[in-house]
């Protein structure tokens, strides 16, 4: 036995360019997808409190807005309507209106800034009067089928106002393979979609709900029954597979950092494009910490990104994408 360690990994520590050199995972603009929430009206802008940062805004400043990400290299943004309590029902068919809020925006996005990736959100609790992701029967519970119906009305009339990747979030049964059909046959063949398979029923969302205005309403209070339960793994397997089979270009895991292991497990099994979701919940804690100064934000923005691609992400959404962009601009 030698004195000394035959191997010594702190040699390949020591110098930037070997760190440079056998880093296994790396971070870049192209991996960040930037989630947007949308108003009615025009040169508006409300902030989030529990999501410093982030604002909701009117069509004409979101295309200011999504020129500078374009700018920075961002591919793609996710766009979340805030519908106004009025145009809110108990059938949700404001979801599906050709003039709606999200339809508007899109065509507005491919109008002005046509390279940026458009991402729709299909799911109904911006447009039901209890804020739940479906249609409620009498007897409270969210009726798969009848749901289903309507956001493959919703996914078609994103499509036809030229989103570029329909995204379902509402974790309804059979969904993707509905909605794949009839992008197909009313000739959107390279419209994709992007299923957010893996949507655990989370504490997470919270600042979300906020932010679209649907937190208030929930009625029942939880999606215990549609969204995912976050002790479950084996499950998120099988739900991924089935969204592949029904015709899914991409699929999801949400949120994110709580999931990693889900991420991993998915890209291992399947090896088809996968994505997380940092959500609004991951954001509004990690913005806290650095506004007391207990975190140091650039380099913890950072480090909470990377660690979705060594998990095995392809891409990540997050409120940081703005910020990341910068930084890894500098
Ligand atoms: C709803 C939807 C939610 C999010 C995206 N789409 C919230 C929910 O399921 O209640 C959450 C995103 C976030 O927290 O950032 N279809």
């Amino acid at each position: 036995m030698s004195a000394y360690p035959l191997y010594r990994p702190r040699r390949l520590r020591k110098k930037p360019f070997t760190r440079r050199l056998v880093a296994e995972s790396t971070l870049q603009v192209a991996d960040l997808i930037y989630p947007m929430f949308v108003l009615e009206g025009k040169n508006r802008t409300e902030s989030v409190a529990s999501m410093p940062g982030i604002d909701r805004m009117s069509i004409d400043l979101l295309i200011r807005e999504a020129e500078e990400l374009l700018r920075l290299g961002i591919p793609a943004v996710a766009l979340f309507p805030v519908t106004p309590a009025e145009l809110k029902s108990d059938c949700a068919s404001e979801a599906f209106n050709p003039e709606g809020l999200a339809q508007k925006a899109i065509r507005a996005l491919k109008e002005f800034v046509p390279e940026l990736g458009v991402i729709s959100d299909v799911a109904l609790d911006p447009f039901t009067s209890h804020g739940q992701d479906g249609l409620m029967d009498e007897s409270g519970y969210i009726s798969n089928d009848e749901t289903c119906e309507v956001l493959v009305k919703q996914a078609l009339s994103h499509a036809e106002a030229g989103a570029d990747i329909v995204a379902p979030s509402d974790m309804m049964d059979g969904r993707i393979g509905l909605i794949r059909e009839a992008l197909e046959r009313q000739g959107h063949v390279n419209t994709c979609i992007m299923a957010y398979s893996a949507k655990y029923a989370s504490s997470y969302y919270g600042p979300f709900r906020d932010a679209v205005g649907s937190a208030a309403n929930i009625k029942g209070g939880n999606k215990l029954s549609y969204q995912m339960d976050p002790a479950n793994t084996d499950e998120a397997l099988r739900e991924i597979a089935l969204d592949i089979d029904e015709g899914a270009d991409m699929v999801m895991v949400k949120p994110g950092m709580p999931y990693l292991d889900v991420v991993q497990r998915c890209k291992q099994e399947f090896g088809v494009p996968t994505f997380a979701y940092q959500v609004s919940g991951e954001y509004a804690m990690h913005k806290a910490a650095f506004a007391n100064g207990w975190l140091a934000e650039e380099p913890v923005i950072l480090e909470s990104l990377l660690a979705f691609k060594r998990a095995g992400a392809d891409g990540i959404l997050t409120y940081f994408a703005k910020q990341a962009a910068e930084i890894l601009g500098k």
